[in-house]
């Protein structure tokens, strides 16, 4: 059987890559972003920043971008679409709400059906004025206005776009915005602001949330932003190398935010062999190498309260739980149904169809280990769900020919080249 060998560096973050964009439109001045990821949701964000005033261009090392301060987006003349992108969707609404102009966002059928009052309502009461298509949905139109009312949102949803668009609209907001929120989710957009030296403040709850307070308008001077590789891209190898006998994989740079790597301590606590060797910052952010080999896994159960920092690794752990002894239980994933399909569905209706132990009850899962011999091959319905799509390729590795995939173009939403990586790690026949 093939087997993942030797190291490999990544591609940038999804996440830190939108907010690297967003939040160098909103310098004043040039910013350089290297390393960013160049996927259609990142795409989705460019284009919008350019219908918006903000000049981008690429060049062979890094991405330009001339800011024009926070407050400086101009009127688009058409529809800002932000295809498959929730991220870019939820941020820019965020980021145009305290700029007086008119704008209509739009999205693709997936996005189109996800909710985004869930951003609007706090904007609402700050005084933008928002229509969505019943009440929750693209084409949203929004009318932002330069004196918003500065004000205290504490979170409803644990959810870091929602709480990054309240971040950036209160970049031009005259006065002291605070943001509650009690669970924590990933910080990316304030760990930017932080190393753009802008004077945020942050503070640690009793209840182990956080609060985020803002004293606006800023003006951000630009600096140059290089981009820490993707831990949610990253753990499709790291998977890939714990179930598939014989591999050793090397992750070179990963983004080790602890918002962001708790699956790895999920995978160490079913018993996998990894190992992080730290190497210090990158535009405020940790990084460093990850190092997986081959493990015998064990089911456990993952608590709810872990769900927000999980939320895009429930899938590929999914696949995890196949290959471990004893049944796994994952608690709590009510907030899978909205992302880019209802990845509860994708989950359960796909490894039903490959004859695995799932059932779900509620908004939980339970995965149990089965001798499975998958007869005939199957074909993996992605529902357009780019990881979905990546994690059962990972899970082909193991069943050769038994599976296949009905769109792996949609895995270009947020890693154009996991194929291609995919294929040299199966190469590598280092350490053997
Ligand atoms: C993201 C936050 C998460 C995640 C998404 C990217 C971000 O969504 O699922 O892929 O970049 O802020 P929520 O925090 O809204 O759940």
């Amino acid at each position: 059987m093939l087997k993942l060998k030797g190291s490999i560096k990544i591609s940038g973050d999804k996440s830190i890559s939108h907010r690297s964009l967003i939040i160098a439109a909103m310098s004043v001045g040039e910013t350089q972003i290297r390393n960013l990821l160049e996927s259609e949701d990142i795409l989705s964000t460019v284009n919008i920043l350019k219908c918006l005033g903000i000049k981008i261009s690429k060049t062979k090392e890094y991405w330009k971008v001339i800011g024009n301060g926070t407050g400086g987006f101009l009127e688009p003349e058409k529809e800002l679409d932000c295809g498959n992108s929730g991220t870019t969707a939820r941020l820019m609404i965020g980021a145009v709400a305290s700029n007086p102009i008119q704008c209509t966002f739009i999205g693709d059928i997936s996005l189109s059906k996800r909710p985004m009052s869930r951003v609007t309502d706090y904007l609402k009461k700050m005084g933008a004025q928002t229509k969505l298509t019943r009440n929750d949905f693209l084409p949203l139109f929004i009318d932002g206005n330069d004196k918003l009312l500065p004000m205290k949102h504490i979170m409803k949803t644990a959810s870091a776009q929602v709480k990054s668009a309240l971040i950036l609209a209160a970049l031009n907001t005259h006065g002291k915005v605070k943001i509650v929120e009690n669970s924590i989710t990933r910080d990316h957009t304030e760990k930017l602001l932080q190393y753009l030296n802008l004077n945020i403040k942050l503070k640690k709850l009793a209840n182990g949330g956080n609060e985020i307070c803002l004293n606006g308008p800023y003006e951000i001077r630009s600096k140059n932003i290089s981009v820490a590789s993707d831990p949610s891209s990253a753990a499709f190898f790291i998977v890939g190398a714990l179930i598939v006998p014989g591999s050793e994989i090397k992750l070179i740079n990963v983004c080790l935010n602890p918002t962001r790597i708790a699956f790895i301590d999920v995978l160490k606590r079913m018993g996998g062999k990894i190992k992080i060797e730290r190497k210090g910052k990158r535009s405020g952010e940790n990084i460093g190498n990850i190092i997986a080999k081959y493990s015998k896994l064990k089911g456990i159960k993952i608590q709810s309260r872990l769900a927000p920092l999980l939320i895009d690794e429930y899938p590929i752990l999914s696949i995890a739980a196949t290959q471990a002894d004893g049944t796994t239980v994952m608690k709590g994933l009510g907030e899978l149904r909205y992302k880019e399909s209802d990845r509860l569905k994708s989950i359960v209706t796909n490894l039903n169809k490959l004859n695995f132990e799932i059932t779900s009850k509620n908004n939980d899962i339970y995965i149990k280990k089965k001798q499975n011999n998958i007869k005939s091959k199957k074909i993996i319905k992605t529902y357009d769900d780019h990881r979905i799509a990546m994690s059962f390729l990972i899970l082909n590795i193991l069943y050769p020919d038994k599976i296949a995939i009905d769109n792996e173009k949609c895995i270009s939403i947020s890693y154009p080249k996991f194929k291609e990586h995919l294929k040299y790690l199966l190469n590598q026949k280092k350490n053997d």
